[in-house]
Parts: structure tokens; C-alpha cells; sequence
């Protein structure tokens, strides 16, 4: 389809695709003949097409989120692709055009911040449900944007934290962590509790300034990360956990239900069952 070819991620991109091309087809499967509009939105939508490093020849093509989306069955009713890259951007027009489902498609050549929050107010939620991608390389997603995501009550969200990110973003010491860094890790978390959370004074040296120090790893800021995002969300399962060849997992994939009724949450936890836990 196109000559252009979107390289990032390796085998963990793969499961993360697998996962959100099953939980599609499970959702306008199980939503078929209800008196909803389906509405797929993804924020950092790529080409649609993506090269990954692994696989026996070194590097692998496979289908990025947007065509998996598009390819759905049953179709989604409409679908919004937000890309901030132009050259990314332009390989999703082709996309559109070259789909029998392109007319469905709205594309944005945005940032997802500035975005998100008109794509959002474009629906009518009581009439509408769907499924919200988060897909970005690193930390561009904030909280605000989350709260007017669930304020939808109406979208399932796949959100890929970078656990590498948060990793970078709080170092060991925090005297280290200059504003800008602080401001992100605040405006991720929706809080600046983490400096309590994740730090502790160590005892001085008789002589020695007080330091503030990180002496926890990439388990609790995990164990954090889901913590804040329980206290928005009325559902969010247990992260999948997504390892690089070696090393702590470069990314948690999370899956979160914006809608707190009783049906919605027993059915995202049968997705967590059926679906998400089996990507070990
Ligand atoms: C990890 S890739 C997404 C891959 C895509 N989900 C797929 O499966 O092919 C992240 C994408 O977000 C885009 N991007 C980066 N910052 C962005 C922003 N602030 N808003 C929207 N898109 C952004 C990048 O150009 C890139 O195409």
C-alpha cells in the first residue's frame, strides 16, 4: 500500500497489536445490533503500517493500529485518526483512500492534545460507545487528557505507558529532576505525589546535606502509574507488561473502562480475562 515504512518497536509492538485487533473484533462484535454509533479513535495513529525489529530476517512488516481498526469486523461506524507527523499523516490519507471503509474515516494532522478534546466533544456519548488508542513513544499523553476521556463515559481505552519514560523522567536523586521533568511527571500522573510516593529522605551524614532519594524501581512506579489511573477510571485491569529482549518492561499496556455501570465493568473484566492476560 504504501512506500513509506513507520520503523519503531520490536516483538512487544506485535502482542500489543494482537491484543487491540482481538479485543476490536470482540467489541463490535458484542455492541452488533445495539442502538449505539461505533466510534474508533486513536490519538497517535502512526501510518498504519509498521516495520518492527525481530522475526528471523531481523525486521518484520505488519499492520499498524489505524488499518487494524479500519479492517475491524464488523466495522466501526466511524473511526479518528489523530497523527501529528505530516509524512505520517499523509500515509494515513492514502489509507483512507485506498480502504472500502476510507469514508468512514476522519483524520486529524494535530497534536492529540490539541485534538483530542474537539474530537471528543464531537460525539453525542449517549448515543455513542467505543474505543480510544493511546499509543505514544513516550509521555505525551496528561492527565486532563484522561479526565475528558473518561468523562466520556462511553470509550474503553488501550493506554501504552512508556514505563521506560517514567523511569528516565524520576531520577534516583531527586535534587536531580529539573522543573521541566518534575512538570511532566505531574502532568502525566495528574499529581505531584509521586515525590512522596516514590522518594524518601535519606539519614544525613553528620556533615553531609539531607538527599532525597529513589529507592524504589520500575515495579512501583508501575504500582503507582495504576494506582492513579484507578482513581480516575472506574476500571482498570492489571497492566500487561512489555519486555524488551532484555532488561525491566519498556512499556505497560493498560486497559480501562470509562463507563461505571455494572454491565460495562463485568464485561472489561472478561476482556481482562479472555483476552489481556493471556499476553504473558
Ligand atoms: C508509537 S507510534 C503509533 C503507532 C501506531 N499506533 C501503530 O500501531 O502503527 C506514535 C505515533 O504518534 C505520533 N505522535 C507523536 N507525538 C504526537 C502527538 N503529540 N500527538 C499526536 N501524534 C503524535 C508519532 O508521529 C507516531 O506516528
Amino acid at each position: 500500500m504504501t512506500g513509506f515504512s513507520h520503523r519503531f518497536g520490536g516483538v512487544w509492538t506485535a502482542d500489543k497489536l494482537h491484543v487491540l485487533r482481538q479485543y476490536l473484533n470482540f467489541y463490535t462484535t458484542a455492541l452488533k445490533g445495539q442502538p449505539f454509533e461505533l466510534v474508533y479513535i486513536d490519538a497517535f495513529a502512526g501510518t498504519g503500517r509498521c516495520t518492527i525489529r525481530g522475526g528471523a530476517s531481523g525486521e518484520e512488516q505488519i499492520d499498524g493500529s489505524a488499518k487494524i481498526a479500519l479492517d475491524c469486523m464488523p466495522p466501526f461506524h466511524r473511526l479518528q485518526f489523530i497523527e501529528k507527523k505530516p509524512k505520517h499523516y499523509k500515509e494515513l490519507l492514502k489509507l483512507k483512500a485506498a480502504h472500502p471503509n476510507g469514508d468512514r474515516v476522519q483524520i486529524s494532522n494535530l497534536s492529540a492534545s490539541d485534538s483530542l478534546p474537539s474530537a471528543l466533544r464531537a460525539y453525542n456519548w449517549k448515543k455513542t460507545r467505543g474505543v480510544l488508542f493511546l499509543d505514544p513513544y513516550g509521555l505525551q499523553c496528561s492527565w486532563s487528557m484522561l479526565r475528558q476521556i473518561n468523562d466520556t463515559h462511553a470509550l474503553d481505552v488501550f493506554f501504552l505507558v512508556s514505563v521506560s519514560g517514567l523511569f528516565r523522567q524520576a531520577a534516583v536523586d531527586q535534587s536531580r529532576i529539573d522543573e521541566g521533568k518534575a512538570k511532566k511527571l505531574t502532568d502525566f500522573l495528574g499529581t505531584d505525589g509521586w515525590r512522596h510516593a516514590l522518594y524518601q529522605q535519606e539519614q544525613p551524614d553528620f556533615f553531609d546535606e539531607p538527599r532525597v532519594t529513589r529507592a524504589t524501581g520500575w515495579k512501583d512506579i508501575v504500582q503507582f502509574t495504576t494506582e492513579r489511573l484507578r482513581s480516575l477510571f472506574p476500571y482498570v485491569a492489571d497492566p500487561q507488561l512489555l519486555a524488551g529482549p532484555k532488561g525491566p518492561p519498556l512499556f505497560a499496556l493498560y486497559f480501562a473502562v470509562t463507563n461505571p455501570s455494572p454491565k460495562a465493568i463485568g464485561l472489561a473484566k472478561r476482556v481482562h480475562r479472555d483476552i489481556l492476560s493471556k499476553l504473558v
